[in-house]
């Protein structure tokens, strides 16, 4: 068998969506592992465009099956309404889709003490959740008291289950605001879940063993990343993460898959960097440029809608990310959204209190220390989304490639010049070397 890994190595909305979509063809199984309803995959295929939160990127094309496994949590309203809009739109969700009865539910609760504990700061500074309650689905779940998971909402004693986590939540709700209108009713949340749970039924299935199977039977598995690596609970910019393993060493925990077959990893970068919420990020532009890449990239949270942070790109943070992930190839988007520019720049090393540093720091105040040593580039100021073929992109523009390669250390194997999968370029034999077909 052969696993296959997409992970972003920034802090999200890398457009990962984008490059499973196109890789699914050659797979069996296309599988999404963590995180939520806090992503935000966007697919573009031809005049349609479809954005999905948990479902994975491969459910576009007919003939893959898509699992999602046990490390997702799940929100079953927002659920719902992603399988009900691919439905609407011919997509075959009905056949090709299984969700892990083990993957932990996002419930009214959680949402309550997102909404409540958001403004509360970590480190000086709001997290800025994406409010899709999961942090505190994760805490439940590792806490485990509370924890609520997909195939608790068959099982006879749910309503009992309910009314005891009610109660507790109920009370933590109170501590945290004296807002009457936080209170939680048992009985309705019953209601509602009896429906969700009803409707859920046909895709509800033990994801572990399928896998296991399919691994074992040398199927051909896709693994598809949510977030970025930067915000990795455990190797992120921590407090400033999300709450799972979204770097390339969650994909094993998540799924159920054994570390012994997964062998190949892509790791998607933007050309530049973006973050939405909170925390350091050294190449952040409050400027014109940083406000020229917002509006040439579409820089606003899929999800949220909010307006992301721009910058330039920071290879210190890629190299460490792309180590941390096992990264075989780049894939390296949004390089249209730099046309204009006249010159760009690329962060090769931090000065941290005077000294060069070149290691990403384990801790956020140092990293709110770390001043970006930048090089400078030239630009290629000529339109490139109709491009098709590396070589002839600008020579500026691959050089510019070349540089962040030798930076991050790892070959580029796939550049993005616009969301349509016709948009795609691979340079060389990088990903046909590493028996993935383009
Ligand atoms: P949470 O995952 O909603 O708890 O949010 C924690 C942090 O991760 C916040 O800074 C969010 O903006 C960020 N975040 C979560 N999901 C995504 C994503 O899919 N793309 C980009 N940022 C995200």
């Amino acid at each position: 068998m052969s696993g296959t890994c997409v992970i972003g190595l920034q802090w999200g909305d890398e457009a990962k969506g984008k490059l499973v979509d196109l890789l699914t063809a050659q797979f069996d199984m296309v599988v999404r592992y963590q995180g939520g309803a806090n992503a935000g995959h966007t697919v573009v295929i031809g005049d349609q465009t479809y954005k999905l939160h948990h479902i994975p990127s491969g459910i576009l094309n007919e003939g893959v099956m898509n699992l999602v496994t046990p490390g997702v949590v799940l929100n079953p309203p927002t659920l719902l309404k992603e399988i009900d809009s691919l439905l609407e739109r011919g997509v075959n969700v009905s056949s090709n889709m299984i969700i892990s009865e083990r993957a932990h539910v996002v419930c009214p609760w959680h949402l309550a003490e997102d909404r409540l504990l958001n403004d509360t700061p970590a480190a000086g500074e709001s997290i800025g959740t994406t409010l899709r309650g999961i942090g505190p689905c994760y805490r439940d779940k590792v806490g485990r008291t509370y924890a609520v998971r997909l195939g608790d909402l068959y099982r006879d004693n749910f309503p009992e289950r309910v009314r005891e986590i009610v109660e507790a939540k109920n009370r933590l709700l109170a501590s945290l605001s004296d807002d009457s209108e936080v209170k939680l009713d048992h009985e309705e949340i019953c209601r509602e879940f009896a429906g969700y749970a009803e409707r859920l039924k046909p895709f509800v299935g033990d994801t572990t063993t399928l896998l296991l199977d399919a691994a074992e039977s040398g199927k051909r598995l896709l693994f598809e990343g949510a977030q970025g690596a930067l915000l990795d609970i455990d190797h992120g910019t921590f407090p400033f993460v999300t709450s799972s393993n979204s770097s390339g060493v969650g994909v094993c925990a998540g799924s159920g898959v054994p570390p012994k077959w997964i062998n190949k990893v892509i790791g998607v970068a933007k050309c530049y960097s973006t973050r939405v919420g909170g925390g350091p990020f050294p190449t952040e532009l409050e400027n014109e440029t940083g406000q020229h890449i917002r509006d040439k990239g579409h820089e606003y949270g899929t999800t949220t809608g909010r307006p992301r942070r721009c910058g330039w790109f920071d290879a210190v943070a890629v190299r460490y990310t792309a180590r941390l992930s096992g990264v075989d190839c780049l894939s390296m988007m949004m390089l249209d959204v730099l046309s204009e520019l006249p010159e760009i720049q690329v962060c090769r090393a931090y000065e941290i209190d005077g000294v060069e540093v070149n290691t990403f720091p384990a801790h956020v105040e140092d990293l709110r220390r770390a001043k970006p040593i930048l090089e400078t580039l030239p630009g290629w100021q000529k339109e490139i989304t109709e491009v098709r073929s590396y070589d002839d992109l600008p020579e500026n523009a691959k050089g510019y490639l070349n540089r962040i390669s030798e930076l991050v250390g790892r070959p580029v194997g796939v550049v993005s010049v616009g969301p349509d999968r016709a948009q795609t370029m691979f340079p060389g034999t990088i990903l046909s070397d590493m028996g993935v077909q383009v």
